[in-house]
């Protein structure tokens, strides 16, 4: 006689590895200051804006594209007079915000991921996208959990974000284990001078009115050799510059001076042949 057994249960799916849920909550990072994820989600909506808060980035970034578009094409023996110069190049944008940058790299052909803390910036920049027919990954993790999937890219842009975090050395480690072996990171932000302070908080925030009060805190801002420090041995600084705006015209320029704001291209060491 045979036994009558219960049905055993459906074995339970396959479960699908998702960016937005690896095994531990990836918004719980040594990097994100709660504070500051507060002001960019009550600010979000205002992303694609260009008169409002965030009008200086849309300024900014047609001056920094070319820039990108020239040195990437540089690096990875592209032509930067291409229509797509970046085709099929795998590129990460940290702190994508509503993906002003994101954007404009994926129409130069980059295949881009770009990664935010804050919930409101990642659905702004994916409605938008959407919206204009653009393929790109946005995910809502910190630097910290994607470094931790094991996963790298030809290019990481780090740009205007270093400013906002929180325990820098232990952010810019994991930006910096993003890129592979001869890749490269673009890492833009303001230094921590007296002409900063003077310049970029007190003249951009309380005397031209160009940011919200509060956007800068002293405390945050970088100094060039500091980004190079917690980066260590394995990367090389393959270009620098800094960035200056015309307060009359409000048109952006290149300077030797890196004081206030400056930008710096570092190289990953090539694998050993
Ligand atoms: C000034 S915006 C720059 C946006 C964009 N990178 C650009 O240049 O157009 C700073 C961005 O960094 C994001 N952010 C703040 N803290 C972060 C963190 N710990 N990790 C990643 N992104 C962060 C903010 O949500 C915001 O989108």
């Amino acid at each position: 006689m045979s036994t009558l057994t219960p049905p055993s249960p459906d074995p339970p799916p396959p479960s699908v590895p998702s960016p937005l849920t690896p095994h531990t909550n990836p918004l719980i990072a040594p990097s994100i200051d709660p504070a500051e994820v507060a002001y960019f989600e009550g600010l979000a909506h205002r992303w694609w804006d260009t008169e409002g808060p965030f009008w200086p980035l849309h300024k900014l970034n047609a001056f920094r594209v070319l820039y990108l578009r020239e040195r990437l094409s540089q690096t990875f023996g592209r032509d930067p007079a291409a229509d797509r110069p970046l085709t099929g190049l795998r590129l990460l944008d940290i702190g994508c915000g509503g993906g002003i940058l994101s954007e404009s790299m994926a129409k130069l052909g980059a295949r881009v991921t770009g990664i935010d803390v804050v919930p409101k910036n990642i659905r702004v920049a994916e409605l938008h996208a959407q919206g204009r027919g653009l393929d790109l990954d946005y995910r809502l993790t910190s630097t910290e959990a994607l470094a931790q999937d094991g996963v790298q890219f030809d290019a990481v842009l780090n740009m205007e974000v270093v400013e906002h975090v929180e325990n820098r050395p232990t952010f810019l480690t994991a930006c910096g284990a993003l890129v592979r072996p001869g890749g490269v990171m673009a890492v833009a932000t303001i230094n921590r001078t007296l002409a900063a302070l003077v310049i970029a908080i007190f003249g951009a925030e309380y005397v031209l009115r160009w940011l919200p009060k509060g956007t800068h805190h002293w405390r945050k801002l970088v100094k060039p050799a500091e980004v190079l420090a917690d980066l260590g041995d394995a990367f090389t600084l393959v270009h620098h510059t800094g960035v200056r705006v015309n307060p009359f015209d409000r048109r952006f320029h290149f300077t030797p001076y890196l004081g206030v704001n400056y930008l710096l291209l570092v190289q990953k060491q090539p694998p050993e042949a």
